[in-house]
């Protein structure tokens, strides 16, 4: 691999007001980046482009609507000179894809399928494409999982969207110059380290920290822990959690680089991993407040163990992991208190 520095600041982050799109641009902006900011706000706000404002002191450019409206899209690309594009624009909810396949399907691969036509039209080959570990579609695992490891059958069709999407990309890699690199999320979790930036669930949320900082703010009564007969040495499911502004720094880094490769893959996580139970106690610990908890039946589909090798990202993306998991449930917590006493949703 070489480093590179890329022609045009511009950089087109889609999904850049929702959770990892918007630290994202904060770390874009950063170093210097101008990000094109393309959402339709339907699972963030426009609250969080104010937040973005606050951290950094720049106004981005910003655009409203969806990817599946193609005149839209183009008009986006043909208003500025775009050298890559940074694609989270998804939904990712498990459950509710199990319950509206077509609208994942639809909303997923529609968006990524116009993105790709642009990309051709305006001859910009540098994609950088949010990955889930969910594409291993492994049922456990002992072991870290590799980027070597074949990837699996995901257990959702959320899971395969992410799954059809790295294939579309290889596909057109092939015969073309597009140089996409798929980063495989473990479990990305936190908020901005100034805490006036954070995840925005709509209604209950899925994921484990989130749930947790708003049953310590008294928005829920108490987290259910789901399940501790697991096969993990305190019976609780075992993740890999990350730092949201680790994973930041990778898309920014690997916007960086280019590879003679016709695409590359790389996991991100910590590498270490973490379990609920042991989760809920570091918040306890950071924060100095009791979590109401309790166990309860396990959740379908949730499986005993997954974390992530991490090595080849060190190597290739120049990359490592800079804050911890206490780091994360502080920064979380401080977002959490932020967003009550200034009623951001
Ligand atoms: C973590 C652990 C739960 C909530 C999901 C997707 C994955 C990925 C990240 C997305 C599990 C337990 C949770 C609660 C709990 N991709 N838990 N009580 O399931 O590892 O991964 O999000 O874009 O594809 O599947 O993350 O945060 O939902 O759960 O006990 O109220 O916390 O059982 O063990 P998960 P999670």
């Amino acid at each position: 691999s070489l480093s590179q520095m890329i022609e045009s600041k511009e950089i087109l982050v889609t999904g850049g007001t929702g959770f990892i799109g918007s630290h994202t641009v904060v770390e874009l902006i950063e170093l210097g980046y101008e990000p094109i900011i393309l959402d339709n706000w339907s699972n963030s706000s426009q609250a969080i482009l104010k937040q973005i404002s606050a951290i950094t002191g720049k106004d981005c450019v910003f655009y409203h609507g969806d990817m599946r409206d193609l005149e839209f899209l183009r008009s986006v690309f043909k208003k500025h000179s775009i050298s890559g594009v940074i694609h989270f624009a998804a939904f990712k909810a498990v459950a509710e894809s199990v319950e509206k396949p077509l609208h994942y399907y639809d909303n997923n691969l529609g968006a990524l399928l116009n993105l790709l036509k642009c990309l051709e039209e305006f001859e910009v080959n540098k994609i950088v494409f949010s990955s889930s570990c969910t594409v291993y579609g492994v049922a456990n695992s002992l072991d870290p999982l590799t980027e070597e490891m074949p990837v699996g059958k995901p257990n959702s069709p959320y899971g395969w969207t992410k799954w059809m999407a790295e294939q579309i990309l290889m596909d057109i890699a092939k015969g073309t110059s597009l140089r996409p690199i798929f980063l495989r999320y473990f479990n990305p979790m936190g908020a901005h380290v100034s805490g006036k930036l954070g995840e925005l669930p709509l209604g209950p949320p899925n994921n484990v920290l989130p749930y947790i900082t708003q049953t310590a703010a008294g928005i829920r009564k108490e987290l259910t822990i789901f399940g501790n007969d697991y096969d993990t040495p305190d019976g609780t499911c075992v993740r890999d959690y990350i730092h949201v502004m680790d994973v930041a720094k990778a898309h920014v880094k690997s916007l960086m680089h280019s590879f003679e490769s016709a695409f590359e893959v790389f996991n991100l996580g910590t590498g270490k991993g973490t379990s609920v139970l042991e989760l809920v106690q570091l918040f306890e610990q950071v924060t100095s407040k009791k979590l109401n908890y309790h166990f309860g039946a396990r959740r379908p589909g949730d499986v005993d163990a997954l974390y992530a090798d991490v090595s080849k990202a060190k190597k290739f993306l120049n990359w490592n992991t800079e804050r911890t998991i206490e780091d994360a449930i502080l920064d979380a917590w401080k977002w959490e208190q932020y967003r009550l006493e200034h009623e951001i949703s």
